[in-house]
């Protein structure tokens, strides 16, 4: 029996290279202990991974890391083993979703997936003020503080997210694993906490739930959803969740109110949004904004089932302020009246909102917007996603589909399909209108217009 010893619960580089090591040894899966940290066994075990004497060759798609990057981190003790006997038999595999150990392990990557973005979704800082100001400013000395309880072995694969969030405050986030610090320009890690090392009733958490109450509209109250969308291990933990039950009470007085004072339903959720279109457009999260004209925020109704999303505005999107005015809009347009689908029952908007291009002579050239740019733009994106929160986002283009899933995929793997996301609702990949712009062969652009046609068709029916 071998003997491997993890360094930590989600630590994907020491499986890889145990694995790795092991699978070209042609060690059977039977033969391994997989453990973290050093606990002790009693086992008669040979620790040293031995050199084969002619190495097997091992080729690992992409796609197996991707789901055992996601798939390490469940809480499964035997996501070790299970990934190695895939890895050690045919990684190939991967791609046959028929295959019972495939399945699982997928639904493991899904359920860890979820969770990172509950955590993303449901982490709340609360304010704590030291009693000494801050060393040199004098400035009061705040950090915030936030408890969550994942369910997997999540917390250290979301630690960029929050300090890319939450750049210029001070916080900590603890867990029972491990706690997480930030000081505006060190990550460091803690020990495991308690509920109890965090700090409870503040004012911060008035702001929330003031939030929280606006953006609740009564008129889409599904309490089954709700409770899918923020399962009760959850509420706890949440202060605005002390108003749940209230709000839940009188959401049928408030909806009359709401319908009778209001002459769009959702207007609470119309504030929301607008506040957030204002803020977004002083955003400075990359360095689009220096050339651009003006940020092209996404339009439409805010409670559509449907969410658009391409790529970045261009030169006439740049110049108005809004999406797909320009010839890709028009071909947006054509496409969209083909599909029978009306576009001012759809919320339009753009992976990045802000128009990159090269200046030529006069003229301003499209520029695609790179992985950072659109790492940036997420923050939007995500936003808006939270206040619409559509049932079905259709991407097009590659750009949009890495906005939507997350990571970087091919349109050929990914068109014409629905695909289940992990924050809720169905996406579906599809070609750029420009893409039909630049074909040269009129014929094929025919065929390519009618392919895009009844993918927006597929969509609209996948949502019926
Ligand atoms: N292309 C896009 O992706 N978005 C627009 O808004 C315009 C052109």
């Amino acid at each position: 029996m071998r003997v491997v010893s993890l360094a930590s619960e989600d630590d994907f580089t020491g499986w890889r290279d145990a694995a790795r090591g092991l699978a070209r040894a042609g060690v059977p899966a039977s033969e391994i202990l997989w453990q973290v940290g050093d606990a002790p066994t009693d086992l008669f075990a040979d620790e040293a991974v031995l050199p084969p004497a002619a190495p097997r060759p091992l080729k690992v798609p992409r796609a197996f890391l991707d789901l055992a990057q996601s798939a390490i981190l469940h809480r499964d003790p035997k996501r070790f083993a299970l990934l190695y006997t895939l890895l050690a038999g045919d990684p190939h595999r991967v791609a046959d979703q028929a295959d019972p150990l495939v399945r699982r392990l997928e639904a493991m990557a899904r359920q860890v997936r979820q969770d990172i973005h509950k955590m993303r979704a449901f982490v709340r800082f609360r304010e704590v003020r030291d009693a000494l100001p801050f060393p040199g400013t004098g400035e009061p000395n705040t950090r915030y503080v936030a408890w969550f309880e994942p369910e997997h072995h999540i917390v250290r694969a979301n630690a960029r997210f929050f300090v890319e969030r939450f750049t210029s405050m001070r916080w900590s986030i603890l867990t029972p694993e491990l706690s997480l610090h930030w000081d505006t320009e060190t990550l460091s890690e803690g020990p495991s906490t308690t509920k109890a090392d965090a700090p409870g009733e503040d004012p911060v958490e008035d702001i929330w739930k003031t939030y929280y109450a606006s953006i609740f509209n009564p008129a889409r109250l599904k309490t089954g959803m709700m409770l899918k969308e923020m399962p009760r291990r959850y509420w706890k933990n949440m202060p605005e969740t002390a108003l749940v039950r209230e709000l839940v009470a009188t959401a049928r007085q408030r909806e009359t109110a709401m319908v009778a004072t209001q002459p769009r339903p959702g207007g609470n959720i119309e504030g929301a949004w607008q506040a957030l279109r204002d803020e977004a457009a002083h955003c400075t999260r990359c360095d689009l904004f220096r050339h651009a004209t003006q940020i092209v925020f996404g339009e439409g109704p805010v409670d559509a089932r449907m969410m658009i999303v391409g790529e970045q505005p261009g030169d006439q999107e740049d110049l108005a302020g809004r999406p797909f005015v320009g010839p890709a809009g028009e071909m947006f347009d054509r496409a969209m009246a083909q599909a029978g689908i009306d576009r001012d029952t759809v919320y339009v908007t753009n992976a990045v909102k802000h128009f990159k291009f090269e200046r030529r002579g006069k003229r301003r050239i499209h520029s695609k917007p790179d992985a950072g740019e659109v790492q940036a733009c997420r923050w939007w994106y995500e936003q808006e996603r939270l206040l619409v929160k559509p049932e079905m986002t259709i991407a097009l283009g590659a750009t949009a589909a890495r906005q939507l899933l997350g990571k970087a995929v091919t349109i050929t793997a990914t068109r014409g399909r629905a695909i289940e996301l992990p924050e809720g609702g169905l996406g579906w990949v599809t070609i750029h209108p420009s893409f039909l712009l630049r074909m040269p062969d009129r014929s094929k652009a025919e065929d390519e217009f009618a392919a895009f046609v009844e993918d927006l068709k597929g969509a609209a029916k996948a949502l019926s």
